[in-house]
C-alpha cells in the first residue's frame, strides 16, 4: 500500500459496498481505493440505531486515523444511522453517503408504483421517511424489507435457490405491478438476477451506486484531490478470512 492519504476509503457492513466500488472504479479509473467491510459484525440492518452508529464510528475512526483523503459510506444502513455524526466528527474530510434511489425512481415514474427494498433499519429510520416525503408526492411507495438476504450475499449466495426461496413470498405478489424497484441496500445488486426474475422484466431496478460515485468524483475534483496514476485497490475486512477477501474480488468482477 502507498501513502494512506492517497486513498479513498470505502466502507460497508460487509461485502455489499463492492457494488458501489464498481461504480467508483468506473467513475475514477486512476484512483486508489481502500475497501473495508465489517463482515464480522454484519448484518447491520437488524441492529439498533445506537449499535449501527457505534460500529460505523469505530470503523470510520480506524480508517481516518490512517490519513485517508475521503470516506465513502457504501452502506445505506450506516448512512441512515450515522452520516450526520460522521460529518460532525470529521468536518474537514470528504464524507459521502449512499441513499436509496427513490428520487430517481419518482422522477422517472411520476404517478407510478415504486418498491423500496432495504434493510429493516433503513426502512424504519427517519432519514428515508424525510426523503420520501420530499420527493415521492403522487408516487405509490411499497416498502419491502428483506431480512436474511444480506446473510446469503455475505456467503456468496445472492443468486441461488435459497435467495429465490427467501424472496419469492416478498416479491412474487408484486410481479408485473411495479414500475421501479429501488435496491436500497448495497448488497442487493448481487441478487439482481433473482430479484428481476421475480418482479418481472418490466420493472426497472435502480440503486444509488452511480450517483454516489458521481458525487465523490465531483467533491474530489473541487478540492483538487483526484489521483492520476495506475488504479490500485486494497481489500480489507474485519473477518480475518481469506474467503471473504476472495469473495470481494469475485464480486468486483461481476
Ligand atoms: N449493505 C448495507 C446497506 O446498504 C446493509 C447490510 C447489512 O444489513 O449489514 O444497507
Amino acid at each position: 500500500m502507498n501513502r494512506a492519504s492517497d486513498y479513498i476509503a470505502v466502507f460497508d457492513s460487509g461485502v455489499g459496498g463492492i457494488s458501489v466500488l464498481r461504480h467508483l472504479k468506473k467513475a475514477m479509473p486512476q484512483e486508489r481505493f481502500l475497501y473495508f467491510g465489517d463482515s464480522a459484525n454484519a448484518p447491520y440492518g437488524t441492529k439498533s440505531r445506537q449499535e449501527i452508529r457505534e460500529l460505523t464510528l469505530a470503523a470510520a475512526e480506524s480508517l481516518v486515523d490512517r490519513g485517508i483523503k475521503a470516506l465513502v459510506v457504501a452502506c445505506n444502513t450506516a448512512t441512515a444511522a450515522a452520516i450526520s455524526d460522521l460529518r460532525r466528527a470529521y468536518p474537514e474530510l470528504i464524507v459521502v453517503g449512499i441513499e436509496p434511489a427513490v428520487k430517481v425512481a419518482a422522477e422517472q415514474f411520476p404517478g407510478g408504483t415504486v418498491g423500496v427494498m432495504a434493510t429493516p433499519a433503513t426502512l424504519q429510520l427517519e432519514k428515508l421517511s424525510h426523503l420520501m416525503a420530499a420527493v415521492c408526492r403522487g408516487v405509490q411507495v411499497v416498502k419491502l424489507p428483506a431480512p436474511g438476504l444480506v446473510e446469503l450475499i455475505e456467503e456468496g449466495r445472492g443468486e441461488s435457490d435459497q435467495a429465490e426461496a427467501l424472496l419469492r413470498p416478498l416479491l412474487a405478489p408484486w410481479a408485473g405491478k411495479l414500475d421501479a424497484l429501488v435496491l436500497g441496500c448495497t448488497h442487493y445488486p448481487f441478487a439482481a438476477d433473482t430479484i428481476r426474475q421475480l418482479v418481472g422484466r418490466h420493472t426497472q431496478l435502480l440503486d444509488g451506486g452511480e450517483g454516489t460515485a458521481r458525487r465523490t468524483r465531483q467533491l474530489l475534483e473541487e478540492k483538487g484531490l483526484l489521483h492520476t496514476g495506475p488504479e490500485e485497490i486494497v481489500m480489507e475486512n474485519s473477518l480475518e478470512s481469506p474467503q471473504v477477501i476472495d469473495l470481494c474480488w469475485k464480486l468486483l468482477e461481476v
